[in-house]
């Protein structure tokens, strides 16, 4: 099978991950790029070898195309996704899946009434450290998880989107929407679920614009800095940050501790994961780092989205994965708003 692709948005994760995975991908034999700064469009197609559309119109409606990467800004995905869909597209599109649930509704009928695939790029499920720990718990290695501290961390998005200033769109409430919390959060939600096969249930939380300033000098508009409790329905409690203030390194840890041990996660520079089991016995896994902003490696995220067109199987996140990672968020600023705790 030989796939056409379609990418609408060519800023920073165009660039370093959906263009080069699809260009690595044996089954993709073409990628036609669209983003409304078609200048941004034409550099990528030169430099990945493809071509560009001249509006979305034309790329949805492209018969060529088989799979679109929604790679757009956060506010457009309940767009671009929804009329992807429903044009017969198989779609990855970028987290957050959107910015409320209403929408993120509106995105999985369109699924439905397509029959086609949709993924979104939750990509933290796919590190080898993150699968091996899911066999680890799954495998009830080391007894039952209890509690863990997630984190996820770094010096924030106007050092990585396309606009490298305080002006990014990350910073604005109408089109990041989420701030910190889509922007970082729910990547670790979305990996506590896949980890734990299991789902957040109640949230408290504290939020805050610490630090961030826009264009004018003023504090942003969304937070830049969240501190949560969990509970999920099993009754494991945990605790979460996100930041776009982690100046220095980024973090991007995770601990689990379970009945009979810890599980350490990206805790330590020469090893993904330690497994420090109750009798004091510790083992590290050497697997690969974990993809950071300054380390871009192929994420496999593209690999398993062709995949799971090519071979009719369910990704390996669905639009319904993303979608209670979503509720999850949206509860989480909430309790931070009302200072109440939050079911989800
Ligand atoms: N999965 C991950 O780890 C990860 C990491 C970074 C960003 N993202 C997500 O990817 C998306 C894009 O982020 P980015 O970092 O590439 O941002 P960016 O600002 O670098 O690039 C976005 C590009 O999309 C274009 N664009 C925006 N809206 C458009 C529209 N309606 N039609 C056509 N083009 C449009 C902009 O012109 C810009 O070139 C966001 O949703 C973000 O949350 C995901």
């Amino acid at each position: 099978m030989s796939i056409t692709a379609g990418i609408i948005g060519c800023g920073s994760i165009t660039r370093y991950r959906h263009a080069p995975e699809y260009k690595a991908n044996p089954h993709v034999s073409k990628i036609v790029f669209y983003d409304r700064n078609p200048e941004r469009a034409e550099a990528l197609a030169e430099l990945f070898g493809g071509t560009t559309a001249g509006s979305v119109e034309a790329l949805l409606n492209d018969p060529e195309i088989d799979v679109i990467s929604d790679c757009s800004s956060n506010e457009y995905h309940h767009i671009h996704t929804t009329n992807a869909l429903l044009n017969g597209k198989h779609v990855l599109c970028e987290k957050p899946l959107s910015l409320t649930l209403e929408q993120a509704e509106g995105i999985l009928s369109a699924q439905e009434q397509s029959g086609k695939k949709l993924m979104v790029d939750h990509n933290q499920r796919l590190t080898k450290a993150h699968q091996e720990v899911k066999r680890i718990i799954k495998n009830n290695e080391l007894g039952k998880p209890l509690t863990f501290k997630t984190t996820f961390g770094h010096q924030g998005p106007e050092h990585w989107g396309f606009n490298k200033s305080n002006s990014t769109w990350f910073f604005k409430k109408e089109r990041s929407g989420l701030g910190v919390a889509g922007d970082l959060g729910i990547h670790k939600i979305d990996l506590i679920h896949y980890l734990l096969d299991d789902e957040i249930e109640y949230v408290s939380a504290f939020k805050g614009a610490l630090d961030k300033v826009d264009e004018n000098d003023q504090p942003i508009q969304v937070a830049d800095n969240i501190v949560c409790s969990l509970k999920t329905k099993k009754g494991v409690l945990g605790s979460a940050s996100f930041s776009w203030t982690y100046y220095g390194e980024e973090d991007n840890s995770t601990i689990i501790y379970c009945e009979h041990g810890i599980i350490k996660i990206y805790t330590h520079p020469d090893h993904q994961i330690e497994v420090i089991r109750s009798d004091g016995g510790k083992v590290h896994y050497q697997l690969e780092s974990i993809q950071t902003n300054d380390n871009q490696s192929n994420t496999g995220v593209i690999d398993a989205f062709i995949k799971a067109v090519r071979l009719d199987e369910e990704p390996v996140v669905t639009g319904h994965d993303a979608f209670s990672s979503l509720k999850v968020i949206l509860g989480i600023l909430e309790a931070a708003d009302t200072q109440k705790i939050v079911k989800i």
